[in-house]
């Protein structure tokens, strides 16, 4: 989610529609359940990702599971503040893309891309929400080591969660092994606090430093969404109101789970 965005709807308190909340155990039974689908999502598409295959091909088998197992797309129609209602029922961001790709006919696979999946279900009034970056064949050696990368400065991001901990330690330990690895952590989109509402607070960033913002609390929900790129973090806004790109045009990589804070550590939502 954007940054700015999220401020500007964070300001509605009227509604209070972006507040922190604390889940229930109840509730966290619901997000288990929806994590789960999310997760079982992704891997249903994975065998579909292929050269030859459009990304509005994916879409629409995605939107066809989701509705065979009950779920809507949190996606299809979402329209934050100064955004047109974003068109697909899930994001599709191939190679450059660094988020809110947007499937199309148009755009068809080839050997040698990457691409993020990212998927949002809602079930019984709860969002999973998770990603992944897939290879489309072979891709070179380069592009695995930026998709590795990107997914491990997640776990480790993960591994930073327990109650009495920071928000900034998560952001810390992504940042270091990112940039440890040569690659830049992109700035101007953040994690969120996920739940009943598809972006709500906390803010997670993926940089930051140790011992520093929120303190992490029991039943917190939230996503750690990582974008790194091949070379430097600036991003450019494309003109159909959600493309989001590489500014140098150089290749980026995302994963993103959903987790919750346990009694004394983290629970990974998202996982099939
Ligand atoms: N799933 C994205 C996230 O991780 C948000 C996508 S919003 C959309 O926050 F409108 F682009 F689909
Ligand atoms: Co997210
Ligand atoms: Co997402």
């Amino acid at each position: 989610m954007n940054n700015q965005n999220l401020l500007s709807i964070g300001g509605n308190k009227k509604q209070n529609r972006n507040a922190l909340v604390l889940l229930s155990s109840r509730e966290l039974d619901k997000m288990r359940v929806v994590g789960k689908l999310a997760a079982s999502l992704l891997d249903h598409l994975e065998p579909m990702v292929q050269p030859g295959v459009s990304t509005k091909d994916l879409d629409d088998e995605a939107a066809r599971f989701m509705k065979a197992n009950g779920a809507i797309s949190a996606t299809i129609g979402y329209a934050p503040p100064n955004h047109r209602p974003y068109p697909g029922h899930v994001c599709t961001s191939v190679n450059e893309v660094v988020c809110h790709g947007i499937p199309s006919l148009k755009q068809v696979l080839k050997e040698g891309d990457i691409i993020n999946i990212d998927v949002t279900p809602i079930l019984d009034g709860y969002h999973g929400d998770t990603s992944r970056t897939f290879f489309v064949g072979e891709v070179s050696d380069k592009a695995k080591k930026l998709v590795e990368v990107t997914r491990e400065s997640m776990m480790r991001g993960i591994a930073e969660v327990k109650p009495g901990g920071k928000i900034g330690d998560i952001g810390a330990a992504i940042q270091e092994y990112a940039e440890g690895n040569g690659y830049s952590v992109v700035r101007d989109m953040v994690g969120h606090g996920v739940g009943r509402q598809f972006h709500t607070e906390p803010q997670v960033p993926h940089y930051g430093k140790r011992g520093t913002g929120l303190k992490l609390r029991k039943g917190m929900v939230f996503t750690i969404e990582p974008m790194l790129n091949e070379g430097s973090y600036d991003l450019k806004f494309l003109k159909d109101g959600w493309t989001v790109i590489t500014k140098d045009g150089k290749l980026s990589a995302q994963f993103e789970h959903t987790v919750a804070v346990t009694d004394d550590g983290v629970e990974i939502l998202t996982l099939p």
